[in-house]
């Protein structure tokens, strides 16, 4: 197999193929994204929300991101898998952020790396990608920083907040980014902004005028059925599923159904 790097990317932008993207945390689930034909798993650091249970992305850990991009990895044998700094990893600065991306990278095999943020990132990002790590942007509804936006209500719909991310963008791209995510934003906002940049743009919630689009497979599949925003559309319906199934399994096993003559030895 011919496998997914970021140069496909930046050729699938160049001939105007859109890119698809979706978030995984496990073997099992990589193994069956990867197979049906993605260009790139994100092991996206939403693993705090679907994975874990808690309600920000925050408290993830460097390890446990680890943890998931190593039983990712041993699913993939095509896409591009990039993986989520999370928080903490990065911020404090630019050697710090290059020190949790080789651990990323040493340690688990996976392609890239994604961190949050435009001007304030801009060091970390030449530091990482000095050192031969390719790194995908984020801006926009930025999930680390929810404490500081108050709400999940889309961004940059004000023209103060709207041009900082315009110049935000750029400065990801001139600092060496492979490709950026832009979350939760206007459609006209994205289309200006893809205009504008040469690295791909993969968007969630962001309208049609991008060169890919991201999705967290959990929400796709239908696996967390509490959140519905209307960017999200939903291809499976796996709670209500595995639902029936569980009740069915526990009704056999209480009736004397399960097991039968040939589910024995
Ligand atoms: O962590 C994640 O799932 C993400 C995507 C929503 C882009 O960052
Ligand atoms: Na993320």
């Amino acid at each position: 197999v011919k496998r997914v790097t970021t140069h496909t990317l930046a050729k699938m932008k160049e001939a105007g193929e859109k890119i698809s993207m979706l978030t995984a945390y496990d073997f099992s689930f990589a193994r069956i994204i990867d197979s049906a034909g993605i260009d790139v798993i994100l092991v996206g650091d939403s693993a705090s929300n679907v994975m874990a249970g808690h309600e920000t992305t925050l408290p993830i850990t460097l390890d446990q991101m680890i943890y998931h991009a190593q039983s990712v990895i041993r699913g993939v044998k095509r896409c591009l898998v990039v993986v989520d700094l999370p928080f903490g990893s990065y911020q404090s600065n630019s050697e710090i952020a290059l020190a949790s991306a080789i651990r990323i990278m040493k340690e688990t095999g996976a392609h890239a790396v994604k961190l949050e943020g435009g001007e304030e990132v801009v060091d970390s990002i030449k530091k990482i990608t000095s050192a031969g790590i390719p790194v995908m942007g984020h801006l926009g509804l930025t999930p680390q920083s929810i404490y500081q936006f108050g709400t999940y209500a889309v961004r940059a719909k004000e023209e103060a907040e709207a041009s900082k991310l315009l110049k935000d963008v750029e400065l990801v791209q001139e600092a060496g980014a492979f490709a950026l995510v832009l979350e939760k934003i206007p459609a006209a906002l994205t289309q200006q902004a893809t205009d504008k940049l040469k690295i791909p743009v993969i968007g969630i919630g962001a309208g049609p005028h991008c060169d890919g689009q991201v999705l967290v497979m959990h929400d796709m599949l239908g696996i967390n059925t509490e959140f519905k925003p209307k960017f999200l559309r939903q291809y499976l319906n796996i709670f209500e599923q595995a639902t029936k199934a569980v009740q069915n399994y526990i009704a056999d096993v209480k009736s004397g159904d399960f097991p039968n003559e040939q589910e024995q030895y």
